[in-house]
């Protein structure tokens, strides 16, 4: 019998620390986790060279390329659904996705957040927390829903900020966290624990 595999796509704007990490950690290892593509709005996205050192078939989407949004996002459905995908990985995905997106894949798009979801939504949230002179801020693992950084959370863990409130080390402390909570999140996902109570407010369950 041929294993079963658990098919990522992962959207990526920018560096891909994010994607290179689940490549390290989940891509080809024993749980089934492949990721069989990565998908970009920018034609020069770094994420995208990372994806093609690792032999991953690569697509991107720029906004210019299309009428609006949602044709650009309707194309990328398209060959999102092409590639057989099980869940879409953002991964520093700096675009909005279209509502009839998020419908076509609903409860099988996941986002991390460099904060502590409900606090800091949306972009700068390192920023925002520095300013706002919290303690601890930290990272959350969260499906995606039409909203900005609104929906269902799946795990978050904490980060102190630094004594001396460094941007760069806390930066850097945020991105070592992110690294290891997405891929946890995604193994959860993959070995089919975490489901969603849907309701008003859908929460998230974790089976052990
Ligand atoms: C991460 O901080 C993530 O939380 C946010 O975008 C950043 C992406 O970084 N959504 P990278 O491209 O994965 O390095």
């Amino acid at each position: 019998m041929t294993p079963e595999t658990f098919r990522l796509v992962v959207l990526a704007s920018g560096t891909g620390s994010n994607l290179q990490a689940i490549l390290d950690r989940l891509h080809g290892g024993p749980e089934g986790i492949r990721v069989v593509g990565v998908g970009s709005d920018k034609v020069g996205a770094p994420a995208l060279e990372r994806a093609r050192n690792a032999g991953i078939e690569t697509a991107s989407f720029p906004r210019e390329g299309y009428s609006d949004r949602e044709a650009r996002d309707a194309a990328m459905a398209e060959w999102i659904e092409g590639r057989r995908a099980d869940l879409v990985v953002l991964a520093g995905y700096m675009q909005l996705l279209s509502a009839p997106f998020v419908a076509r894949f609903r409860n099988r798009i996941v986002n991390v957040h460099p904060a502590l979801l409900p606090r800091f939504p949306g972009l700068d949230a390192i920023g925002h927390a520095l300013d706002a002179g919290v303690e601890t801020t930290g990272v959350t693992v969260h499906f995606v829903d039409e909203g900005v950084d609104t929906g269902p959370v799946i795990l978050q863990r904490e980060v102190p900020v630094p004594a001396d409130r460094d941007r760069a080390l806390l930066e850097a402390a945020i991105h070592a966290t992110e690294h290891a909570l997405y891929s946890e999140a995604i193994r959860m996902i993959a070995a089919g624990r975490v489901r969603i109570d849907a309701g008003d407010r859908p929460t998230v369950a974790v089976d052990d």
